[in-house]
């Protein structure tokens, strides 16, 4: 099967194109051949080595967490058959910029109806992160305040959406140039941060999610609510320190790790099937073009989404 692969860390140069052998699927898994794939800011990140003491330093390796296909081969009793199309988040070791992979049935679900292949790719690592980061800051109720920082980006896109979907009132923060986009979204009110410093705003919020980590709780502690959270995609060591105390404070400060959950993506799916959430994609390339891809998601200026488009 054809792959990208790096063989050493470093810049987008490393990416390579390859051919592989097709992976087996163990008990429990599914082979599924990828339609299209999702491309995230923890692939550069990966590829750069920045985080080779976290996930090793084994090659060649092929990146990428976010896959949509075609079901090729599943376990006879397997909810999920041959010519199923289904989207997944894959476990840290990756593997999802690739023609094949294999996929644990528990983090595997069906696409909705109405949604594309390069939707669904770039759909579960960024939307994952946004519903399990409101769901360990206690959940969104119907009339909840919530603000979302970076949401033109993958996470923040879908954050924005699915807060709206749980009832929240969403005040978003992003650039002049993505204004009209933030609001197509479903933004009940947006901020933008080049003329505007939303941690000076007299509204009060449930939560804060900083979904592109470029804000602090130190700085966002005052537009909490009693009981309000703030969460970061990105900790650092302010982040830790202050987490540390949140037991003898009624103003909290977290982070989110995603996991994937096939569980969590059907939530999401189902909210896709009803129209509540719409992934954005902003550019598709090939497998081919990977140095190209990796230079623009390097940029952190990405509208919503991009993916790899294989078949
Ligand atoms: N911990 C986890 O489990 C987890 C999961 C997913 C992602 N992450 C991390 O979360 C971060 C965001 O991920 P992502 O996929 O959303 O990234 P992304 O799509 O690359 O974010 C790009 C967006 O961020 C906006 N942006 C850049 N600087 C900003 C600023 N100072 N204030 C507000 N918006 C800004 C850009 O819009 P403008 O150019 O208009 O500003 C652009 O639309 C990354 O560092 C990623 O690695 C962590």
């Amino acid at each position: 099967m054809k792959a990208l692969i790096i063989n050493s860390f470093g810049g987008p140069e490393v990416l390579k194109t390859d051919e592989l052998a097709i992976p087996k699927p163990g008990r429990g898994e599914v082979l599924m051949r990828v339609h299209s794939a999702g491309i995230n800011p923890v692939d550069y990140k990966i590829r750069s080595g920045s985080m080779k003491m976290v996930l090793g330093k084994k090659f060649p390796k092929i990146l990428g967490f976010d896959v949509a296909g075609v079901v090729e081969q599943a376990a006879k009793k397997s909810r999920f058959q041959p010519g199923d199309k289904v989207f997944a988040m894959l476990p840290f070791k990756g593997g999802g910029y690739a023609e094949f992979a294999t996929v644990s049935e528990d983090n595997l679900c069906h696409i909705p109806e109405g949604s594309t292949m390069k939707e669904a790719a770039a759909t579960p690592l960024a939307a994952l992160t946004a519903l399990q980061a409101f769901r360990k800051a206690g959940g969104i109720a119907e009339g909840d305040r919530v603000l979302v920082n970076g949401a033109s980006g993958g996470v923040g896109s879908f954050a924005v959406q699915i807060a709206k979907a749980m009832g929240a009132e969403v005040t978003a923060v992003c650039s002049t140039r993505n204004i009209d986009f933030v609001n197509s979204l479903g933004a009940d009110k947006v901020i933008d941060y080049t003329s505007e410093d939303f941690s000076r705003l007299k509204t009060r919020f449930h939560v804060v999610f900083d979904a592109v980590a470029k804000s602090s709780f130190r700085k966002n502690r005052r537009i909490l609510s009693r009981g309000g959270d703030y969460i970061t995609t990105v900790p650092n060591r302010g982040l830790l320190w202050h987490k540390a105390f949140n037991f003898t404070r009624k103003k909290k400060a977290d982070f989110i790790l995603v996991k994937p959950s096939g569980d969590d993506l059907e939530i999401i799916a189902d909210m896709m099937a009803r129209g509540l959430v719409k992934p954005y994609v902003q550019q598709s390339f090939l497998l081919s073009e990977g140095s190209a891809a990796h230079e623009m998601i390097e940029t952190e200026r990405v509208r919503g989404k991009i993916v790899f488009h294989l078949v």
